[in-house]
């Protein structure tokens, strides 16, 4: 690209040429709140904070624990069902196998739905999600809409199909099946005259994304790019492994691709790796689902370029119902966890961690204020610089461009042009030097002090402070990013560990007094600066004595105070699951999560009860109805209607 972005020189002027301290600098040397926006300061941090948050907080009792954490903490739990804190409530919302419409078949017991059932149903393995409310009824009714990360072969076929890929009609079937119960889910909600959230069937935003639904690309990538020539799909179909996901500014969703290259694989005796795909970690196997067996579009051999066709942030309009997604290639390609959405200086700015042991995290920086690009009728998300993270030991960092011309990314060190440097983004990032990470997955920015939240879920190697000087680090960790003067824009910033995972009988590096968890990887930030962190920990570890797991119970999700670090623990999950997806509405009433995978194969379970398979899957876990496991949305309410995690 040979757009030179000036905004990103260091040192702009600013808008504020002052030395004076930033509010959460000054809270966190332990003045009192009140005595900050009661100060000189108070005008501009009233403006900083907004009216309604300000109010609120002020308001707020002081004593101990933070009062952004007014609920009960709850015990780990190994129960199989949700637990929440004493005063709330939670339902089931959007079970995968729904029909979306009236048209379509119900939600078989015995999976027996087909393909096209599915394709009208919510498909399966929730998680990424957010809430787009309707401007009349914002609390009341609107958009959600959520990713489908991977399907589970023993429980979305049949006993009478079984689990395996055959090299037939029957096996092809299954393989669409499994495309249809991958991408995206856009469902129109609402609450009931009883309180109770409802999907409203046959609602003309309702829609599916799948595997196989038309896509376009968009940015420096064009899919006439020769790395991206497919002899199967020759018009680009689908988006796969949906994990974390954005919201724009101008009210698109943004899925994300994660790990894709465990769909590919091939019978073929000769095929070896390219670096470039060994890189991407694209291997004969796969992660084992064999859809190459019965899809010649998953085969390696024959279809060499299909793969390129992934890893990419693909845009969703949900108040568009025709639009075609659009996977926007600036924003490079690996792992995509998630691409979390700030706005600073009018830019849009994305964030995106790259979830594999070792790798990396990013940001995009749009060239143009994002309404002026709209405006020219060009997306934010195509023009602009990606960056990719440097940490330095010292708690000092920087954004290093990839950028074609730059850091050496030139024809005389290999690099082509920018869609070269696009699709080979992970050995770019190695190419200038990025810092190696445990597993970087969500990230947020919490509102009330402008940070950036990321967390680390787990890892090895690559010990440093950034890892958390753990190594092995099975829990993982969140760390905290700040750049200058909170603007997002920069090329500079500092970085903290904000909260140490763990459980301080096994590791003493962990606080005793703090909540145990392990292995955080959603997280977000409400309106009012409340962290919730969501954990996944993996079917190999959960509630393993011999990995240290065994009293943290199943996966969960906890609140944290942003600017203490005070936690607790708000929800458990059902055996077998992964807690993921968090929103609320804007008045922060509702709350919507997901149970990914109850009742998926894990060690721990297995050796008590056996493992699941399509003829029997609910020896794990049998949520949320006592019968065939259903990844699941759940709905959050406090019975008074108060503000949840108050
Ligand atoms: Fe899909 Fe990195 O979790
Ligand atoms: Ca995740
Ligand atoms: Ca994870």
């Amino acid at each position: 690209m040979k757009e030179e972005i000036e905004l990103h020189d260091e040192n702009p002027s600013g808008s504020n040429p002052s030395n004076n301290p930033w509010l959460h600098e000054l809270i966190e040397q332990g003045m009192n709140r009140r005595t900050v926006l009661g100060g000189a300061l108070g005008v501009a941090a009233a403006q900083f904070l907004g009216g309604s948050l300000l109010s609120r907080r002020a308001n707020a009792a002081v004593g101990a624990g933070s009062p952004l954490l007014g609920f009960s903490e709850i015990a780990p739990s190994q129960d199989d069902t949700i637990h929440v804190p004493p005063g709330y409530v939670w339902d089931v919302l959007l079970p995968w196998g729904t029909p979306l419409f009236s048209s379509v078949a119900a939600f078989q017991l015995d999976a027996s739905n087909t393909s096209v059932d599915q394709a009208g149903q919510v498909g399966f393995n929730h998680d990424g999600m957010d809430f787009f409310p309707f401007s009349a009824t914002p609390n009341e009714r609107g958009l959600l809409v959520l990713n489908h990360e991977y399907t589970d072969a023993n429980q979305i076929y049949s006993a009478a199909q079984g689990s395996a890929i055959t090299a037939d009609a029957a096996g092809l079937e299954k393989v669409k099946k499994a495309l249809a119960a991958h991408g995206v889910t856009v469902a129109e909600i609402y609450k009931d005259t009883n309180g109770q959230w409802q999907l409203q069937v046959d609602s003309p935003y309702n829609r599916r994304v799948t595997g196989e639904t038309p896509v376009v690309f968009s940015g420096p990538v064009s899919a006439s790019h020769p790395l991206l020539q497919s002899s199967i799909t020759p018009s680009p179909l689908g988006t796969l492994n949906n994990c974390a996901h954005g919201k724009t500014p101008w009210g698109t969703y943004l899925a994300c691709e994660e790990n894709w290259n465990g769909y590919f694989g091939t019978e073929s005796a000769t095929w070896t790796a390219t670096p470039l795909e060994a890189r991407y970690g694209v291997s004969k196997t796969g992660f084992g689902y064999r859809w190459h067996i019965a899809s010649q579009r998953f085969d390696l051999e024959v279809n060499r370029n299909e793969l390129n066709q992934f890893g990419w942030v693909v845009e969703v309009d949900p108040f568009n119902p025709t639009s075609a997604p659009v996977k926007r290639t600036a924003l490079g390609r690996f792992k995509h966890e998630g691409a979390t959405v700030v706005e600073s200086r009018m830019r849009a700015v994305v964030y995106s961690g790259d979830d594999e042991n070792g790798d990396y995290l990013y940001k995009f920086v749009s060239r143009k204020p994002w309404q002026q690009a709209i405006a020219q009728g060009e997306s934010p998300l195509d023009v602009g610089v990606l960056y990719v993270a440097k940490f330095n030991p010292d708690g000092t960092g920087q954004w290093l461009r990839l950028q074609f011309g730059k850091n050496n990314l030139t024809p005389a060190n290999g690099w082509a042009d920018q869609a070269d440097i696009l699709i080979r983004t992970r050995q770019a990032a190695d190419f200038v030097g990025a810092t190696r990470l445990h597993r970087p997955e969500w990230i947020t920015e919490n509102p009330v002090t402008k940070d950036m939240l990321l967390t680390l879920t787990n890892g090895t190697g690559n010990n440093s402070a950034v890892n958390s000087n753990r190594d092995p680090n099975p829990y993982g960790h969140i760390i905290k990013l700040r750049e200058p003067f909170g603007d997002h824009t920069r090329q500079t910033f500092t970085w903290s560990v904000f909260l140490l995972a763990g459980d301080n009988f096994y590791d003493t590096t962990v606080p005793a007094s703090q909540s145990i968890f392990g292995s955080p990887d959603g997280i977000w930030a409400d309106y009012d600066g409340r962290i919730w962190i969501q954990t996944d920990i993996s079917n190999s570890s959960q509630n393993r004595a011999d990995r240290g797991y065994d009293r943290i119970g199943n996966n969960q999700m906890l609140a944290a105070d942003g600017v203490t670090g005070e936690i607790k623990r708000f929800l458990t999950g059902p055996r077998g699951c992964e807690i993921t997806g968090v929103i609320t509405t804007p008045d922060q009433r509702t709350m919507f999560i997901n149970v990914q995978h109850p009742g998926e194969s894990t060690t721990f379970w297995n050796g008590l009860f056996g493992a699941p398979s399509v003829t029997n899957p609910t020896t794990v876990s049998s949520f949320p109805f006592g019968q065939r496991p259903r990844p699941t949305t759940i709905v959050i309410r406090k019975l008074d209607g108060g503000v949840i995690g108050t």
